[in-house]
């Protein structure tokens, strides 16, 4: 019987690492599918800015020094930010921050 729960238990785990593995990846994925499709016409594709579009750069000193719930909030808040950049979801908002920190190295 005792056996039988262990076994019961180690499957859960395998099953449950199955479903998050590529969960994780997804996530890194969209950050930069995300960023190329909602901040790179404004912010640059390296995120160097476009004085054109008067968007700064998201690589700057500043930048990297700035918290990551700064660049939550500037995300979902700065006026000059399209709707479909404000109405990213949380979760969206992280994975693309990850993003542009990936890129501030
Ligand atoms: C329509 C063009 C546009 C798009 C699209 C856009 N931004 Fe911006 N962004 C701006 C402008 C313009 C500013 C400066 C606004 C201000 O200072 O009031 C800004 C400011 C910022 C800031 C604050 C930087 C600072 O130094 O104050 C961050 C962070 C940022 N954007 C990230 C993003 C991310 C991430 C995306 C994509 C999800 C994105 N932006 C999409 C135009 C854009």
């Amino acid at each position: 019987m005792k056996t039988t729960k262990l076994v019961m238990l180690v499957m859960t785990i395998a099953v449950a690492l199955f479903i998050l593995i590529p969960n994780l990846s997804w996530a890194a994925d969209d950050g930069a599918t995300l960023y190329k499709a909602k901040c790179a016409m404004c912010h640059g594709p390296d995120a160097a800015g476009k004085p054109a579009m008067k968007a700064p750069s998201l690589i700057s000193d500043e930048a990297k020094k700035a918290s990551d719930a700064d660049l939550t909030k500037a995300v979902t808040e700065k006026a000059k930010h399209p709707p479909a950049v404000k109405s990213l979801t949380p979760d969206q908002v992280k994975a693309v921050v990850t993003y542009v920190r990936s890129l501030q190295k």
